[in-house]
């Protein structure tokens, strides 16, 4: 099969398209021909070797966490899905026309594989940030980051939820963000007094998803760094604010739950860019400007 690899730490120019054997489904797990595969931030920084601390790569590697697709291959003990469902989910190395899946649920027939393809982790680390601080109906959140991939879902998973929801996000995307639901404000200076005239009654849980330099004003704005999270600013511990990483989470619940509000009308993770497999370097360059709106995703022909 044709796959993504590298052999090398680098720019996007070390990601080759090559032939390699099939990976097979182990026990627990599933193999899906590989329809689209959704392209994450994480993993740029994983090729360029900026995790190489944290997960150390045996090289020649794939790369690529998130995938729809068509089941191809059921492991040993798996019940819940046959040979040709299509299914989204999580796994390894899913730039590729065949991938291991271990986490997954039933794709929606009203959304594309491009897009369930885009939103196993955005949906478990945003359900993840939730969940966590108990969010809930009457709480108001602000999420700075709003138009990203776990941006735009975590605007809807919280206002379903009852909650008010302020988004930052660039001038360009403040009519995306206000059309998901949440009250839209753009980042830079005199961010808190924005913020204050939009919740005169003051913010209850702050989500960073930008690590964009903005913690000591949502500490401000929240009164509090226990009321802070923070997935991408590595910097969040020294000022006393909590650090979030979805290693070791179970993702199925929030699989089945965004499944289920996609189902119902009331969840979108919309594409805005595509590219095939062989063009896999030029999508996470597109994904490293830090400037995605929604969510880029690969395709397999
Ligand atoms: N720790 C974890 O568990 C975990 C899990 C998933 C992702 N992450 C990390 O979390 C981050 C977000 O992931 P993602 O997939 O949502 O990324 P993404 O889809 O690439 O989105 C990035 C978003 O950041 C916004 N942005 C850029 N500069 C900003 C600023 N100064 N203030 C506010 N927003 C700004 C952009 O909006 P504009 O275009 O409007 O500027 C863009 O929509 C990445 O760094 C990723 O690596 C961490």
């Amino acid at each position: 099969m044709k796959a993504v690899r590298f052999t090398r730490y680098g720019g996007p120019e070390v990601l080759d398209l090559v032939d390699v054997e099939a990976p097979h489904a182990g026990p627990g797990q599933v193999r899906v021909a590989v329809r689209a595969a959704g392209v994450n931030a994480l993993e740029w920084r994983i090729r360029a070797g900026h995790m190489q601390h944290l997960r150390p790569l045996a090289l020649p590697a794939g790369i690529g966490g998130d995938a729809a697709g068509i089941v191809d291959e059921v492991g040993e003990g798996v019940v819940d899905v046959r040979i040709g469902d299509a299914v989204f989910g999580s796994g390894e190395e899913t730039y590729a026309e065949h991938a291991v899946l271990t986490s997954w649920t039933a794709k929606p027939d009203k959304v594309s594989f491009e897009e369930a393809a885009g939103c196993p982790t955005p949906f478990e680390t945003a359900l993840r940030l939730l969940d966590d601080e108990g969010v809930g109906g009457g709480h108001t959140i602000l999420l700075n980051g709003a138009a990203g991939g776990v941006g735009t879902v975590a605007v809807q998973f919280a206002v379903d939820r009852g909650a008010t929801v302020i988004g930052v996000a660039g001038p360009a995307n403040q009519d995306y963000v206000a059309s998901l639901g949440a009250v839209p404000v753009t980042y830079g200076p005199g961010l808190v007094e924005r913020v204050r005239d939009l919740a005169p009654g003051g913010v209850d849980f702050a989500f960073d998803l930008a690590g964009s330099g903005v913690l000591p004003e949502l500490v401000e704005l929240t009164g509090g760094a226990e009321r802070v999270v923070s997935i991408a600013d590595v910097g969040a511990a020294d000022l006393g604010v909590r650090f979030s990483m979805g290693f070791h989470r179970e993702k199925v619940p929030a699989l089945r739950e965004g499944a289920r509000l996609a189902e119902a009308g009331r969840m979108t993770l919309p594409v805005t860019r595509t590219f095939p497999l062989a063009e896999a370097g030029a999508a996470q360059a597109a994904s490293a400007t830090g400037h995605v709106r929604g969510r880029i995703v690969v395709t397999v022909p």
